[in-house]
């Protein structure tokens, strides 16, 4: 467990006008449209035969991943370059955290690169507040625990509008482990800002209650317009818990395949997949499937974020961290 504790001579105070992007709970529906407005515009640049902007020139991207990640760590790593900064990615695994360094000291030997922006995703709920509030750079949260992954929302919402024209009164049913999901609790207050609404499906044991209506009854996402599936996070599952009786019984009960899937809905997943568990193949390599349009949209929009901290209005952030 990581201390996670920010004592006095720790705390920087947020230097004018420093801002992070660590939870939806942050943004303000312009904010939301503003970031989208700008992935728009970057996704014309990456039509262009060189897709490289001179935007961020000079500017130095750091990437601290403490958990795996394909999706999210690759599509910042050439966000930045397509932008033009230096960018440098380091994975726990493999550095001197193996050999017991801290999160702080992780943090203070990073920051005396002087970068501009931290990307971090850390096992432990806050860590991201943590780091930006030692460091001297903007933070991204890209993904604390089963705390806040705010840019898979950004992105998410880009592709739902995309893909159906429109996000107000849109009806998004999230399907599965959605108490272990940092995506599911981003997703459901980013669909309020937009002012779409979020039905969580799935088996009492993994679905909390408080965060959004509630269906134990794999038939509600009838009236959805979009399926979000989520994976079972068995790495957040405490050792020797059974949220399930069993995978087959989940997939049977609560695995989205091709019959429960409607004319006209679309079907969503973060990823990483889990074929055969809670998405059968059929579904996720068929036209309904948005999961490709997901990533290349991640993209996109983590080039809107980082223009975004480092280029625009004021919106100084201090959230508070807390988790149903
Ligand atoms: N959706 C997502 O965060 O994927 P990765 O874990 O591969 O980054």
């Amino acid at each position: 467990m990581t201390d996670l504790r920010v004592v006095g001579s720790d705390l920087r105070p947020p230097a004018d006008g420093k801002r992070h992007l660590l939870s939806v709970a942050d943004l303000t529906r312009s904010d939301v449209e503003r970031v989208l407005a700008t992935a728009r515009s970057f996704a014309r640049s990456q039509e262009r035969d060189n897709k490289k902007l001179p935007t961020l020139r000079g500017r130095l991207v750091l990437n601290v991943f403490y958990e795996s990640s394909t999706r999210t760590s690759s599509s910042f790593e050439l966000a930045a370059k397509r932008l033009s900064a230096d960018t440098m990615t380091l994975k726990a695994s493999g550095s001197s955290v193996d050999k017991g360094e801290s999160l702080k000291d992780t943090a203070l030997t990073l920051a005396a690169y002087e970068p501009d922006v931290i990307v971090i995703r850390h096992p432990e709920v806050g860590a991201a507040q943590f780091v930006s509030r030692l460091t001297e750079a903007r933070v991204v949260n890209a993904g604390d625990g089963k705390h806040q992954h705010p840019t898979q929302a950004l992105l998410d919402l880009h592709t739902m509008r995309e893909a159906l024209g429109r996000l107000e009164g849109l009806q998004v049913a999230i399907v599965g482990d959605v108490l272990h999901s940092r995506v599911a609790r981003s997703l459901v207050q980013a669909l309020r800002l937009v002012g779409a609404d979020a039905l969580l499906v799935g088996p009492p044991a993994l679905v909390p209650s408080g965060l959004a209506p509630v269906s134990h009854d794999i038939g509600s996402i009838t009236d959805a317009d979009v399926v979000y599936v989520l994976r079972m996070q068995r790495e957040r599952m405490l050792e020797g818990a059974n949220f399930v009786p069993s995978l087959r019984e989940y997939t049977a009960r609560w695995g989205i395949t091709p019959e429960r899937v409607g004319d006209g809905q679309r079907v969503m997943h973060p990823g990483p997949m889990n074929r055969g568990v809670e998405i059968d193949a059929r579904v996720a390599d068929s036209p309904a499937a948005l999961v490709v349009d997901q990533v290349r949209a991640g993209l996109i929009v983590r080039m809107a974020v980082l223009y975004d901290l480092l280029t625009t209005g004021p919106v100084a952030v201090e959230t508070t961290v807390e988790v149903a």
